[in-house]
């Protein structure tokens, strides 16, 4: 269980905050995504979560660890709970793709020979269990984000936090990483991961929690779609009388309902792709800037 209530965060010496009384509640077993334009505090809500930044105000609880009471000492329990996949993979490049999955497993004091017995599973579970002796820099983008996959599961966390997993690949890898997180979900593990890539959103149709300047704005609870903006990422506060038909449409989407027939499949499909178009057009060149 992740709950963050009324957390807000400002940096040091900032007038805004970067974080602004969000409160957010995710149960065990849920997949969910965290979508926003850039800068617009993804980042910062799971550094939250993980305990690299500490909220100015509000209360954080993960996995029954009461952050208000967490000490030092506890990190490394916390850590055990917690697999993060970071934005910028944070790889060790002079260590191989084995030692660098065994690496998470020696910080928190694994023995040797439960290393060795655990690090060619991970690796096998993520579809690189040929790469243990290659350095990163001799795999491709897609491989190099299942290393680091493999090392955030290593200890077997019961949440996986993923911070832009996809972020400069290309969509058919794309597609096999969030079938990796989708599939370690199935295990029962909880996973939160913050994308820009909208078609994969609109594919899966989970959870999506939207954030803009670090406010919650929509928290579409299951057939999610990639909206940025809060009149469509949060449709359960609009008044169907403007527009009945696809209101009502949208509700259906975000209920689960069953949907009465393929026209009504393939209009949604249209609309994904519409949409997947528009935020190509503002998401892709952020991206750019920030790779
Ligand atoms: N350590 C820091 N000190 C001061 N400001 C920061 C710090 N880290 C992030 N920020 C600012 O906080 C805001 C949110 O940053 P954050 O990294 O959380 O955004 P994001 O939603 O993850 O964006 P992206 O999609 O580009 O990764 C940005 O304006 C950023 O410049
Ligand atoms: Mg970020």
């Amino acid at each position: 269980m992740i709950l963050l209530d009324n957390v807000t965060k400002y940096y040091p010496g900032e007038s805004e905050p970067v974080l602004d009384s969000v409160t957010l509640h995710i149960q065990p077993k849920e997949f969910v995504f965290l979508v926003g334009e850039s800068g617009a505090g993804k980042s910062t809500l799971i550094k939250m979560l993980t305990r690299e930044e500490k909220p100015t105000s509000g209360k954080i609880m993960v996995g029954g660890i009461d952050y208000d009471y967490l000490k030092k000492r506890h990190i490394p329990h916390l850590r055990r709970r917690i697999g993060v996949v970071f934005q910028d993979l944070k790889l060790l490049p002079n260590r191989t793709v084995f030692e660098n999955v065994a690496f998470a497993l020696e910080i928190v004091g694994v023995s040797n020979a439960e290393i060795r017995r655990t690090v060619p599973k991970v690796l096998d579970l993520v579809g690189l269990a040929d790469k243990g002796d290659k350095f990163p820099g001799d795999l491709s983008g897609g491989q190099r984000q299942r290393v680091a996959i493999a090392r955030s599961m290593a200890r077997q966390p019961k949440i996986l936090i993923a911070d832009e997993p996809t972020g400069n690949l290309d969509p058919k890898i794309s597609a096999g990483i969030m079938r990796l997180l989708e599939e370690i979900n199935n295990f029962g593990t909880t996973i939160l991961v913050t994308t820009h890539d909208a078609e994969i959103v609109n594919q899966m149709r989970r959870r999506v929690v939207t954030i803009q300047d670090g406010k919650i704005i929509g928290d579409q609870k299951s057939n999610g779609h990639y909206y940025l903006d809060a009149e469509r990422a949060n449709i359960a506060k609009r008044p169907l009388a403007n527009s009945p038909r696809s209101a009502a449409e949208e509700i259906r989407n975000a209920t689960n309902s069953p949907r009465s027939n393929a026209h009504a499949a393939a209009q949604r499909q249209a609309e994904a792709k519409v949409v997947a178009q528009k935020t190509a057009k503002t998401a892709a060149p952020r991206k750019r800037i920030i790779q």
